[in-house]
């Protein structure tokens, strides 16, 4: 079973193509019933979603941050992630990276694909989701079913990101 849980976190990818096929709004919700589980400090929950189905919302939001957005253009659908910095001043962008986190990882257990673009409070993006002011839209998730199967992307080694007891200049840890 360990072994099933290690595959399945190593085979997600983004996914930026996808295929001309609806995601029906069960699955969203599915997806999002269990992105609601996601840590958040003091489990303040400091997020809110946002479903788009329609396909000219899509488009529209694919043309407002030129190669970034591009993979919502053919988008079946896709979820924005709206988070409250009034709840959680100083932690509601990495709570709303948890979130997104579960978000892709729903999504890739139930045979979709995903990619994450960054808004950041992108004011076109949020204006073309009615996004009130005081809310901040950290990213929108790309989601349809997959028509690629990109390798995995390059990661750097091991040996030059760990560090054993306390911080020291790469070289000088040779544990690994
Ligand atoms: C914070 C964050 C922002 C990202 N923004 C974009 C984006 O705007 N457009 C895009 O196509 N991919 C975006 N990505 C996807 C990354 O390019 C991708 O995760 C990375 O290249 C590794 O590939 P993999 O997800 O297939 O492992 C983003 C990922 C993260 C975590």
């Amino acid at each position: 079973m360990e072994k099933v849980y290690i595959e399945f976190l190593l085979s997600r990818r983004s996914i930026r193509k996808f295929k001309d096929k609806e995601v029906s709004k069960d699955i969203l919700l599915k997806i999002l019933d269990i992105a609601r589980y996601a840590p958040s400090a003091r489990n303040a929950q400091p997020w809110e979603y946002i479903v788009i189905t329609d396909k000219s919302i899509i488009r529209e939001l694919s043309k407002t941050r030129g190669l970034a957005s591009k993979p919502l253009e053919n988008a079946a659908a896709a979820i924005a992630v709206v988070t409250d910095p009034s709840i959680s001043p100083n932690t509601h962008m990495i709570d709303g990276a948890c979130t997104t986190m579960y978000i892709l990882l729903a999504a890739h257990a139930l045979g979709l694909g995903a990619v994450w673009i960054n808004a950041l409070d992108h004011p076109v993006m949020k204006k073309i989701l009615r996004i009130p002011e005081n809310k901040f839209l950290l990213c929108i998730i790309a989601l349809g079913y997959p028509d690629e199967k990109p390798k995995a992307k390059p990661r750097k080694p091991l040996n030059e990101l760990v560090h054993y007891e306390t911080y020291k200049s790469i070289g000088e840890s040779k544990d690994i």
